[in-house]
């Protein structure tokens, strides 16, 4: 791995490996429930960055909810573009914009499922990283399914544990 190309820079913050340390999903046709998270987004030398996030439920030892993908910046922009394949049958493009040195917000601009994934079916996600003053990570996720209107589903908050 060479040193970090130049077009990652506005989002170094976000690179490295993230533990959950309060990881909360809720929705209202839905009980609400805690999990673990292990999260990376880690770069190859390309502009690039390869996001993984591996979760179990909260006594850590069922897993739950895995995805993992590709995160492109539009040069000379503050754009960038997030592809997810999510192991419930469900594939994400999702574009957004480096809002400041710190948050991230990003929205569906494309969802694709299986033929028999389950119902109902999400709609439209949204994702916000905001890095804070102790250089704790959190992530508010909203979606709408063809069911219910858009709003949160998950929220957590990282510590890094290495870089
Ligand atoms: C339920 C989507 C991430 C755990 C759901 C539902 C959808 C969904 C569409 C059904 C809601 C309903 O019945 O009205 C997503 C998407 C995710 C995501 C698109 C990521 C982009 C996660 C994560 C976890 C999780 C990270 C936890 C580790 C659950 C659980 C339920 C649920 C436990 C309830 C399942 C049930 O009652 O059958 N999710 N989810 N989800 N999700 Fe997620």
């Amino acid at each position: 791995v060479g040193p970090m190309n130049e077009i990652l820079k506005p989002l170094c913050w976000l690179i490295g490996h993230w533990k959950s340390i309060k990881a909360v999903g809720f929705y209202p046709t839905i009980k609400s429930f805690r999990y673990v998270e292990q999260m990376s987004f880690l770069s190859v030398g390309q502009p690039i960055l390869n996001y993984q996030s591996v979760t179990w439920n909260a006594d850590g030892k069922a897993p739950m909810h895995l995805e993992s993908g590709h995160m492109r910046f539009d040069e000379g922009t503050n754009k960038v573009s997030l592809l997810t394949a999510q192991n419930f049958g469900v594939a994400t493009v999702e574009e957004g914009l480096i809002c400041d040195e710190q948050s991230l917000l990003l929205e569906s601009v494309m969802i694709g499922r299986m033929s028999f994934a389950k119902k109902p079916f999400v709609t439209k996600i949204s994702r916000c990283y905001t890095l804070d003053e102790n250089g704790r990570l959190n992530l508010v996720m909203k979606m709408e399914t063809d069911k219910t209107p858009m709003q949160e589903h998950l929220n957590v908050m990282y510590t890094k544990t290495e870089k």
